[in-house]
């Protein structure tokens, strides 16, 4: 796979997703404001990529700051995690990596301002690299929950594009194919913004594991024939309790498993757990723009003009509907997630 983020030439070259799959092409920000516009705008996206890049962006930002005080300097690198914090709400990992950067430069206050910037930037790429290595755990314990010949759905993109490399959900997939196991894949396709469609089945076709693209209203359908055999998707944010936002549309995947009698799985790493939150109804769920619903890309219209939009990102999965969450310590009931993580 082509790398989703990486620090490149004294900049943070992300590879497109807003362009995918027709362009594979990659974007060089050479400030931290395109960063956080590049997450704001979807062309990173996922909740551990976004998380990575924002470290990145914050390790970037540092590098030109010119106050030669520590005071100066901390205060000028807070103002740019600011500016990385608010540019989305709900994916927990965003707020995660940018706390993980601001207790460094406070830890590391005594040193000299060019080795505060050599520690920031390293960080941002043990975070990078440690985002890999949690989805290859991962990987290796939900292979376990998957059988030859089963069919897996799964909604949004939580796979190697949604992380710095090899996927959460997807990650899980790509573990049970490199045992050999015989699998196939049911990709929804994921209105408003198509991240099913556009990366999910671009993903698994660069590495030839079978997907078959349906729309998100034929998931039903499909588990009636018995055509579905296991659900697994990624997170946002999980609750204490162990209620899990991830992306619109996930709340009905869920709905349809548990009356269909399918096994529904989440997978994330701990960055994506938020012991502070104590219930789904406490995540904070973003509103997107209400082009993304009417047209297709921004540009053709499939809606009349002026038409009033209901355009949530993100739904809540009750943690009642969850069968397991899949970390990268092992798979536990949502219940039972806060006493581990704690
Ligand atoms: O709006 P997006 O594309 O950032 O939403 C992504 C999702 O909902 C993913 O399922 C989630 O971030 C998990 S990614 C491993």
């Amino acid at each position: 796979m082509v790398p989703t983020v990486e620090w490149k030439d004294g900049a943070v070259r992300l590879l497109d997703q807003s362009r995918l799959p027709e362009f594979v092409e990659f974007l060089d920000c050479r400030d931290y404001q395109t960063v956080a516009d590049a997450i704001r705008t979807l062309k990173v996206r996922g909740a551990p990529a976004i998380g990575v890049t924002a470290a990145m962006g914050v390790a970037l930002g540092a590098q030109t700051v010119t106050a030669s005080e520590y005071e100066a300097f901390a205060q000028a690198v807070l103002v740019i995690c600011e500016h990385l914090a608010a540019t989305r709400p709900t994916a927990v990992n965003l707020f995660w990596a940018i706390e993980r950067m601001k207790r460094l430069l406070t830890s590391i206050r005594t040193q000299p301002i060019a080795s505060i910037k050599a520690a920031l930037l390293n960080e941002s790429q043990v975070i990078l690299d440690e985002d890999i290595a949690l989805c290859k755990a991962m990987g290796q314990h939900g292979a376990t929950l998957i059988v030859s010949g089963q069919t897996i759905l799964t909604h949004c993109n939580a796979g190697a594009l949604a992380t710095a490399g090899y996927g959460t959900a997807l990650g899980v997939i790509r573990a049970a194919w490199e045992q050999g196991k015989q699998i196939q894949v049911i990709a929804d396709e994921t209105r408003p913004v198509l991240q099913g469609a556009r990366l999910t089945a671009w993903e698994l076709m660069q590495d030839k594991i079978p997907v078959t693209l349906i729309t998100d209203n034929m998931a039903g359908s499909l588990m009636r024939q018995g055509k579905i055999q296991l659900c697994v998707v990624g997170a946002d944010r999980i609750a204490a309790n162990g209620d899990v936002a991830n992306k619109i549309g996930t709340y009905s995947v869920a709905v349809l498993a548990k009356a269909h009698g399918i096994p529904f799985y989440v997978a994330a790493p701990y960055s994506t757990i938020d012991l502070k939150t104590k219930t789904g109804a406490d995540i904070p769920i973003e509103q997107r723009n209400p082009l993304e619903v009417t047209t297709i890309h921004g540009s053709h219209p499939i809606a009349p003009q002026g038409v009033a939009v209901y355009n949530p990102a993100f739904d809540v999965t009750p943690a009642e509907l969850i069968t397991g969450i899949i970390t990268e310590r092992g798979v536990f009931k949502p219940a039972g997630l806060a006493a581990e993580f704690q």
